[in-house]
């Protein structure tokens, strides 16, 4: 297990699904945690029952991303770790709406995405410098498998997970050629049982089993597998990863697809 003990987190999308089981897993390996999500009842909820601190956040208002950073400071002292875990889908293909609506399907999904998440890198940076001690940080970037292999049903949500994945690199070059001791990695999941799954299989029956076939297990992650990764990558185990990638797809992404 990591030792995160002293260090101080923030997780955003902390309500449900994968950014529920990383809040769990941070503070299990010593870490002090802030969660944020849209939703405050079942933030607060989640953030109650690990001893987390929660704030209400939309990730796509960038103003707010300076307070939030703030807030966990303010609270704990410094800051370790940004997990930039909340995300949405859009459910729609490059033809499947009018203009009116494709572009705000698009606008919205990149907006929260992409642009939260590069805002959450810059604001965490900033305080990251100025940790006690000097700069150091971690932060853990969240992509898909659709940034690999893309949903034709999805078109903005595959191109914010792409470009999540670049923004990683482009985030942990910076921050090397700058000097700083501040890591940027992404972790790319695979089918995993969380809400967005839910959500969908109520719109298209029979998808979760479709997307458990992807895998070669035969089987959707647990959160808490996918919570696992980015301990370790939010953790000094291995100072010399930066920029990297690390799928927990089952090996979905390792198969033929005519297997
Ligand atoms: N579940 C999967 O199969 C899967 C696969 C690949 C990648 N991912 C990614 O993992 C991350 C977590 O997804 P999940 O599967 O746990 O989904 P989830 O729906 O269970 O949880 C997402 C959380 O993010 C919150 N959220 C959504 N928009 C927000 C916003 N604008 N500001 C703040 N919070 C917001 C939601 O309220 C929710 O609590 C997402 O980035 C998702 O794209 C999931």
């Amino acid at each position: 297990m990591p030792d995160l003990s002293g260090k101080v987190a923030i997780v955003t999308g902390c309500a449900s699904g994968i950014g529920a089981a990383t809040v769990r897993r941070l503070v299990a390996d010593g870490a002090r945690v802030l969660g944020t999500d849209l939703d405050p009842v079942r933030g607060q909820a989640l953030c109650g029952e690990t001893g987390a601190l929660f704030v209400q956040q939309d990730v796509a208002d960038r103003a707010r991303w300076p307070q939030i950073v703030a807030t966990a400071v303010e609270a704990f002292g410094r800051l370790d770790i940004l997990v930039n875990n909340a995300g949405m889908v859009s459910h729609a293909g490059i033809g499947d709406l009018d203009d009116e609506a494709m572009f705000a399907a698009w606008d919205t999904v990149l907006a929260v995405n992409l642009t939260g998440t590069m805002a959450g890198c810059r604001a965490a940076i900033a305080a990251m410098r100025e940790n006690p001690g000097g700069a150091k940080g971690a932060i853990v970037n969240i992509a898909s498998t659709t940034a690999i292999a893309p949903l034709p049903t999805d078109v903005g949500y595959s191109a914010s997970k792409a470009g999540v994945r670049i923004l990683s690199k482009s985030v942990a070059t910076w921050c090397a050629k700058a000097g700083l001791a501040i890591r940027c990695n992404t972790v790319i999941p695979g089918a995993t049982h969380t809400g967005i799954l839910d959500a969908a299989e109520v719109t298209m029956p029979g998808l979760m089993a479709a997307v458990a076939r992807t895998s070669p297990l035969n089987r959707l992650a647990d959160p808490a597998e996918t919570a696992a990764a980015i301990a370790f990558l939010a953790s000094d185990e291995c100072p010399f990863m930066t920029g990297a990638e690390m799928l927990v797809d089952g090996a979905a992404m390792s198969i033929h697809p005519g297997f």
